[in-house]
């Protein structure tokens, strides 16, 4: 069973038919979400003949489980940023922030796509929180963002005071990827949904390698969140991070802006029109994906705070999704390798990947055209900012190395495959060969397979809320029959 955000409920995507591959293009953009489809219709609106190549069916990544709002006051994220690098990166991030919003904010406007103007707030619950948006303030006026500060921001619950910035916006996101691959198509390029990219070779042309046949293409951009390929070590540079999202109906708007809490627990708000009324969503309970005990516990604690707060909303649907946290604290857009324009790859939103997203296609599609904006040195792929990320790297794939050493560990006090788990439950064991074996069952079918991730050998762990396999290293995910859902594997998990 995976969850349904109320975005992928509102507009279901039937599974997309077993395609056949073969082709060449001047690009070949693999990944169907913002990030893909934005870089796809940059292009192809400049004449470049474009595919994009989708593992799942557009919007099915990150882009449609996400909260959708538009803003350039992101939480404390450009504290954290102005913790590592100079004013000017800052000021680039800010400038790439805004213009990835106003395209975004323009694209809606042109082609229909509803867009709801609200305030955006970074609030304080207690006086750690209020002084981390007081700061956050500062940064973001410095770096020119027309922010305020707002003793009572109109919530029901205290605060200590919240930084506000106007005229930002949200969006339902798969209304949003279905115009862009409307667009996208209406400019000629090929959207072929149901091929996983396994392989991405040779220059001059790149070859793209599936299970239903292969591609070329003079330059390949890798859209897919977190990099499918490992050359470059991006898994290695970002750290997976999951959290959980509840949507509550409501009889009028519940809330009257986009907040975030600047302290624990963090917390997001917004609303959504709806047929019936309105839709509250909040999210938070965020982690490191397969570092918890029970991600359904994390989704019971969001219901309890909502209860306190909210008590009249009604849940609709309940999610979560993953995005990734970059080490230095900037997203990338940029060659794979240094000096190798043929394959480009972009991601590391940080969880602010309508506005990041957008400007990483424009950033990516300026450099495929011959053009190159200032702000996008921000987003370089290999430069000297990468070094100011290398604390955090350290004590990051130190982790990811407890982490890998813990997963092999863990199963020798369960030899034997014993009882079979519990509808709904999922346990790695020791075969009798002593291979560590996933055993879930699901639908009232018990399935085995290899607990080994696909990527570089990590043993997954069960997800009670989404019942699948996740690795607790780099953030792969797998279904309970070791079907790929997230990379940055490329396979599923071998037989047991
Ligand atoms: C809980 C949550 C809330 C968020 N809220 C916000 C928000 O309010 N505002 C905001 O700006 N950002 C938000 N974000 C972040 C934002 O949603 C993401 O940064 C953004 O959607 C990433 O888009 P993308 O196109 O880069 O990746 P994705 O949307 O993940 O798209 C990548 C695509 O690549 C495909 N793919 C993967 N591997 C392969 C392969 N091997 N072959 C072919 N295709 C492949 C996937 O199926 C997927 O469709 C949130 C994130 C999370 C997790
Ligand atoms: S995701 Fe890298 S080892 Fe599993």
């Amino acid at each position: 069973m995976t969850l349904v955000s109320v975005w992928e409920d509102r507009h279901p995507h039937p599974p997309a038919a077993p395609a056949e591959l073969s082709g060449s293009w001047d690009v070949v953009v693999v990944g169907g979400g913002i990030t893909g489809l934005t870089t796809a219709l940059l292009l192809a609106r400049a004449g470049r003949s474009v595919a994009v190549l989708e593992a799942r069916h557009v919007g099915a990544g990150t882009t449609g489980r996400s909260t959708a709002k538009v803003s350039a006051l992101q939480g404390t994220r450009l504290s954290r940023i102005s913790r590592r690098h100079p004013e000017r990166v800052v000021e680039q991030y800010v400038r790439a922030n805004v213009e990835g919003g106003a395209w975004l904010a323009r694209f809606c406007d042109d082609h229909g796509v509803d867009r709801q103007v609200r305030a955006a707030y970074t609030f304080g619950f207690g006086s750690r929180g209020a002084a981390a948006a007081r700061k956050e303030s500062l940064i973001a006026t410095r770096a020119g963002l027309p922010v305020t500060w707002v003793d009572r921001p109109d919530l029901p619950f205290e605060t200590q005071g919240a930084v506000r910035l106007d005229d930002q916006f949200q969006v339902d996101p798969l209304e949003l990827v279905d115009a862009l691959a409307a667009q996208a198509r209406a400019h000629g390029v090929t959207i072929i949904e149901g091929v996983r990219v396994r392989r991405v070779n040779g220059t001059g042309p790149v070859r793209l390698v599936t299970d239903v046949g292969a591609a070329t293409a003079g330059t390949v951009v890798v859209a897919t969140n977190t990099p499918i390929l490992d050359r470059g070590a991006f898994f290695a540079r970002v750290s997976p991070a999951r959290s959980y999202s509840l949507a509550f109906r409501t009889s009028h708007p519940a809330v009257d802006g986009m907040y975030l809490s600047a302290d624990s627990p963090s917390r997001s708000l917004r609303d959504a029109p709806a047929d019936d009324g309105s839709l509250l969503l909040i999210g938070g309970a965020g982690h490191t994906t397969g570092r918890t005990r029970s991600p359904a516990a994390r989704l019971d604690e969001l219901r309890a705070w909502t209860a306190e707060y909210f008590p009249d909303a009604v849940e609709t649907h309940a999610w979560s999704a993953q995005d990734y946290v970059p080490h230095h604290a900037l997203p990338y857009a940029g060659p794979l390798l240094p000096g190798h324009e043929e394959i480009l790859v972009a991601g590391g939103f940080s969880k602010w990947g309508f506005t990041n997203g957008v400007a990483a296609a424009l950033a990516l599609s300026g450099r495929i055209l011959g053009g190159q904006m200032e702000w996008a040195e921000a987003f370089r792929t290999w430069g000297a900012h990468e070094l100011r990320g290398s604390v955090d790297s350290a004590r990051m794939n130190a982790e990811v190395g407890f982490e890998m050493t813990r997963g092999w560990l863990r199963p020798l006090a369960r030899p034997g495959l014993g009882v079979a788990p519990a509808e709904g439950d999922g346990t790695v064991r020791l075969d009798h060969l002593g291979a560590p074996t996933a055993v879930a069952r699901t639908a009232g079918v018990e399935r085995r397979v290899s607990a080994v991730c696909s990527h570089l050998g990590g043993i997954v762990r069960w997800n009670d809320a989404e019942r699948s396999w996740d690795c607790p290293l780099h953030g792969s995910r797998f279904g309970a029959d070791g079907e790929v859902l997230d990379g940055p594997a490329t396979c599923g998990l071998g037989r047991a």
